[in-house]
C-alpha cells in the first residue's frame, strides 16, 4: 500500500514573512501522520523553513548536476543538504520551458541528488499542443525513458505527472484522463524497474485544490499531489492534506 504524499511547490514565492504559513502547514502535517507532507520552497528560504518546520520535510526546486564549480547562480546537492533540504524537484515543466531543460538534464540532476542522499520528485507532462494532438502518452513515456535515473527506487524517487496545460490554469484533465495516464506511467515504470514500480509513488500536479483533491486522490494509481498555488497558504493547502488522509 503506497502512503499518500502531498507536496507543495512554492515556486518563486516565499519570504521570511511567510514563516507562519509554514508553521501552520507543519502543524497540519503533524495532525495527519497517515499522510506524508513536504514543502518545496525557494533555495533562499530552505534553511529558515527547515528551522521552523521541524517535522515537515523541506524540499528544493532545482539542483545542479555538479557538486561544485564555476556555475553562476546555481546550487549543488551538498549545498541543499547543508541548508536542510530533504528532497528536490527535477524536470519541472516550468524549468523545461523557461530554462530549456531536457530530460537528460533531469536525469543528471536526479543522479546528483541521489549521490548525496536527497529524495527526488521527477516531473513529466505534455504541453497543450501535444495533448490536443493526441501525443500526450508518447511524450510522457519518452520523458520517463530519458530521465529516469539509474538505480531508480521507490524509497528515494517519486514521479509527478503534471500536464503543462493544467499548471496554474485552473484546468485539469478529466478523472478518466488522469487515471489513464497514471496507469500508463505505472506500466512504463514496471517495464523499466520491474515490481519496484508497484511501490513507486506517482503524484498528480496541475490546478489541484481543496475542491478537486479528494476525487483526484481517490484514483487508483494517484499516490498524492504536487501542488503549486494552493500550497502557498495553510488555508488552501490543509484541505488538500485532509483530502489525502
Ligand atoms: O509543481 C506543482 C505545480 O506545477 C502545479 O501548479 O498552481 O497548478 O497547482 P498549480
Amino acid at each position: 500500500m503506497r502512503r499518500k504524499l502531498v507536496a507543495g511547490n512554492w515556486k518563486m514565492h516565499g519570504l521570511r514573512a511567510h514563516m507562519a504559513e509554514i508553521e501552520a502547514i507543519a502543524a497540519a502535517a503533524a495532525a495527519h501522520p497517515q499522510v506524508d507532507v513536504l514543502l518545496c520552497v525557494p533555495a533562499t528560504l530552505i534553511a529558515l523553513a527547515a528551522e521552523v518546520a521541524d517535522n515537515l520535510p523541506i524540499g528544493a526546486q532545482d539542483v545542479h548536476e555538479n557538486d561544485l564549480g564555476a556555475h553562476t547562480g546555481c546550487v549543488s546537492a551538498p549545498m541543499l543538504l547543508e541548508a536542510g533540504a530533504k528532497v528536490v524537484i527535477v524536470g519541472h515543466s516550468e524549468r523545461r520551458a523557461d530554462q530549456h531543460e531536457t530530460s537528460h538534464d533531469a536525469w543528471a540532476k536526479a543522479a546528483a541528488a541521489r549521490r548525496h542522499g536527497l529524495g527526488v520528485i521527477l516531473c513529466c507532462g505534455e504541453t497543450e499542443a501535444e495533448h490536443d494532438a493526441g501525443r500526450a502518452e508518447r511524450i510522457v513515456q519518452s520523458q520517463i525513458e530519458k530521465s529516469l535515473p539509474d538505480g531508480a527506487a521507490p524509497d528515494w524517487l517519486t514521479i509527478a505527472y503534471e500536464p503543462r496545460w493544467a499548471i496554474g490554469t485552473g484546468k485539469t484533465p478529466t478523472l478518466e484522463e488522469i487515471a489513464s495516464m497514471h496507469a500508463i506511467l505505472r506500466a512504463k515504470l514496471r517495464g523499466m524497474i520491474g515490481a519496484a514500480a508497484n511501490d513507486m509513488r506517482i503524484l498528480y500536479g496541475g490546478s489541484v485544490t481543496g475542491s478537486n483533491a479528494a476525487s483526484i486522490l481517490a484514483l487508483e494509481d494517484v499516490d498524492g499531489a504536487l501542488v503549486g498555488g494552493a500550497s502557498l497558504t495553510a488555508a488552501k493547502f490543509v484541505p488538500i492534506i485532509e483530502a489525502a488522509a
